[in-house]
């Protein structure tokens, strides 16, 4: 057995309160799980005062390193040789800078550590092949946490979002963005109707990333990102035939902001509680899935228990990853949200 000591981003405490030692672990455990041998055991070390967490497994594989290298708090890996660190060289696989993600600051933005580890850990459960491209949505998006992400790990992406300001500043922002990086696209809002009706608005983008992995120096071939303003509930109807891969999303946390909370209910309905919300959305978005593909999603369980969010995705015929790792991914992010992690399958 061969013992590597993984350092996590001194900032990755600061977003799990604590537990990053526990979601870390929990994450690398899911991204090993479909590689063959013995899973390798993980679990926390001090060496000279300094926290690591401890992989021991009879070699480090290219499989293994690969998940290593997109490991969402990764600072450093070493590989113990008596009392001496060894360092081990690891890539990040990004094909854009981290600062697609980074400059972007506002309220409600989901952590982008948070939203990585999120991805990892709904794409690790794929029961499809899990090479990029694949297309990712995130039916309630936001100002793109989730979808820069996705195009930083070589995917196609997709978005619903309920504030039509929000997806204007994204829209913005990827436009002063891709400009000023000099990365070859287009960018287009247009109006959405039907029947004579306006139903919101639509994004298109298509960018070339700038590399096709850290090491290759030429571009990659170009990806794609369609974001609608609307409500998620109207996810299918707005999409039409496309199915994705996975659906990847930070629900609401039924938090208020002022006089509104972060939930939009169906106008006329008074319920806005992120329970409702989902108890509507997830059969839509399940349907929106290909057949082995993944829903992966963070919400505060203040507001729903796990069991009752496991009776909503099997009802819409999602299998839920319920044993080991998928259930030690809860933490406290304050004193009104507790937030977990639920990944269901469609089979
Ligand atoms: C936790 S935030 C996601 C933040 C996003 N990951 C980001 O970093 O920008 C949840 C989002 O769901 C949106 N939302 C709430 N109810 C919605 C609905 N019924 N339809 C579409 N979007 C909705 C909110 O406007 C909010 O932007």
């Amino acid at each position: 057995m061969t013992d590597y000591l993984i350092l996590l981003a001194p900032s990755s405490n600061r977003v799990y309160s604590g537990s990053a030692d526990t979601l870390v672990a929990a994450e690398l455990e899911v991204m090993c799980g479909g590689l063959p041998g013995e899973p390798p055991t993980i679990e926390p070390v001090t060496v000279a005062g300094v926290g690591y967490l401890q992989l021991s497994l009879p070699e480090l594989g290219a499989e293994t390193t690969a998940a290593l290298s997109r490991l969402s708090a990764l600072f450093a890996v070493f590989e113990r040789v008596g009392d001496q660190l060894r360092p081990i060289e690891v890539s990040k696989p990004d094909l854009f800078d981290d600062d697609l993600v980074s400059i972007p600051k506002y309220q409600g933005k989901t952590n982008e550590q948070f939203t990585r580890l999120l991805l990892n850990v709904t794409l690790a459960s794929l029961q499809r092949p899990q090479e990029a491209p694949l297309s990712i949505l995130d039916p309630l998006c936001g100002r793109g946490t989730t979808l820069s992400t996705g195009l930083i790990f070589g995917h196609d992406v997709a978005g619903v979002e309920g504030d039509l300001k929000a997806v204007e500043a994204y829209a913005a922002f990827l436009r002063t963005y891709l400009r000023r990086k000099r990365l070859k696209h287009s960018a287009e809002m247009s109006p959405v109707r039907r029947d004579g009706k306006s139903l919101g608005r639509r994004l298109d983008v298509e960018v070339t990333p700038p590399r096709t992995s850290p090491s290759a120096s030429g571009p990659g071939r170009p990806l794609s990102l369609t974001v609608f303003s609307g409500d998620t509930r109207q996810s299918l109807a707005l999409y039409g035939k496309r199915r994705f891969d996975a659906v990847v999303t930070d629900a609401p946390y039924g938090v208020v902001h002022g006089s509104h909370t972060d939930v939009r209910g169906v106008s006329g309905k008074r319920d806005r509680s992120p329970a409702g919300l989902l108890r509507d959305a997830v059969g839509v978005w399940a349907q929106q899935l290909k057949k082995g593909g993944a829903l992966g999603l963070s919400w505060n369980t203040y507001g729903l228990s796990r069991e009752d969010l496991t009776a909503i995705a099997e009802k819409a015929g999602l299998q839920a990853c319920a044993d080991g790792p998928y259930l030690r991914f809860g933490h406290r992010v304050d004193s009104s949200i507790y937030r977990d992690l639920f990944v269901a399958v469609k089979v």
